[in-house]
């Protein structure tokens, strides 16, 4: 199967300045840390993965929604580390950032593995760096240069990636060029 056969929603947005980057980041945390309806009292957590050029906005929206998730202190980009892990309350928050990654070695090393199976948020920089080794995420996000500010296009490749979709709140159509679009 392609990948293109498991989207299973997807949606786009303009993000006219920085505060809609981290608007948007805001508005998706709380589905990140909303209850499992089939595991009540434990956090849902999620795999998204942030894809664009340099300086399109992967940070700033990571960062955005960390701090949304109730992440204080210093939050570094992972860019030389790979990644930087974080703690709320009993959430575990990972942010990893795949630009300098070469060697799959460094895969297994940092134990990479279990970090996916992990009942987790984890925000994925450059996935398309680790080549094969990624699962596909619940969200990718693609934001692109755009006028002045930033195309975003939310894929959703799981149920939960799509119930997240289903509860954005984006501006409407046409409200800023080139215009908000929802699409299946
Ligand atoms: N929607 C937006 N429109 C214009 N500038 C933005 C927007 N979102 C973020 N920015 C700016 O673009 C830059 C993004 O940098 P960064 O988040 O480090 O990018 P990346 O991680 O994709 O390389 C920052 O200077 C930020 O202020
Ligand atoms: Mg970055």
């Amino acid at each position: 199967m392609t990948t293109e056969n498991r989207v299973l929603g997807e949606v786009e947005t303009y993000l006219e300045d920085e505060s809609s980057t981290i608007a948007l980041a805001t508005q998706i945390a709380p589905l990140l840390l909303a209850d499992d309806p089939g595991h009540p009292g434990t956090p849902q957590g999620g795999r998204i993965h942030l894809r664009g050029d340099l300086g399109a906005g992967k940070t700033s929206f990571a960062r955005a929604l960390l701090r949304a998730c109730g992440v204080t202190g210093r939050i570094k980009s992972p860019s030389y580390a790979l990644l930087e892990s974080y703690k709320v309350s009993n959430l575990y928050l990972y942010h990893l950032d795949f630009y300098r990654f070469s060697d799959p070695r460094e895969w297994i090393d940092a134990g990479f593995r279990d970090i996916l199976q992990k009942q987790a948020v984890v925000l994925i920089e450059w996935p398309e760096q680790a080549g094969g080794l990624l699962p596909l995420p619940d969200l990718e996000i693609n934001l692109s240069y755009a006028e002045t500010g930033r195309q975003a296009r939310l894929i959703a490749y799981s149920n939960k990636g799509q119930s997240w979709l289903t509860r954005l709140v984006l501006p409407p159509r046409g409200s800023h060029p080139p215009g908000a679009s929802v699409g299946v």
